[in-house]
């Protein structure tokens, strides 16, 4: 069994983030994973009590792939809302169902992006993990998933 650290039941979450955490599990469909066939997606919560979502994008090269992290937070660029953002949720599912269930946990490119938006806006940013459908997942900040990171100092 994968190992569960920073444990939290999706009853724990703030009853927002919880319809938060509902939402980008709605958009696990429009993930694009022809080739994993793992359903990804992110959200980031907004201090206006919005969201901005992401999913996972990839590539015929494979390598080239983008993470739902990474796309949510180009996302909120692009739209004026980065400076906003208080907490990261991800949640996965397969699109063909009875697989097992993998531990869920940011790669290291996303890990270095949520780490320089957390120096960015000075918040160290909570990120919560969940598969579609267990009730239990986790909950890391941005210096726990990449600690001593490299960040702009310019
Ligand atoms: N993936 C994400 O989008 N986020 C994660 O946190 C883990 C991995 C995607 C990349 C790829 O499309 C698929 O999951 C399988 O690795």
């Amino acid at each position: 069994a994968p190992a569960i650290f920073a444990m939290i039941l999706r009853r724990e979450l703030p009853p927002l983030y919880r319809s938060h955490l509902e939402e980008v599990e709605r958009s696990l469909l429009r993930s694009h994973c022809p080739h994993s066939g793992l359903q990804v997606a992110a959200g980031l919560c907004l201090e206006n009590g919005q969201l901005v979502t992401g999913v996972n994008y990839e590539s015929d090269s494979y390598g080239l792939t983008l993470c739902a992290e990474r796309t949510a937070i180009a996302r909120a660029q692009a739209n004026g809302s980065i400076e906003l953002v208080r907490a990261v949720l991800v949640s996965a599912d397969w699109k063909i169902p009875g697989q097992q269930a993998l531990t869920l946990s940011p790669c290291g490119a996303c890990r270095q992006w949520i780490a320089e938006l957390s120096e960015r806006l000075a918040i160290n940013l909570p990120v919560y993990c969940f598969w579609k459908d267990l009730p239990e997942g986790s909950r890391r900040t941005a210096s726990e998933l990449l600690p001593n990171s490299f960040a702009k100092n310019y």
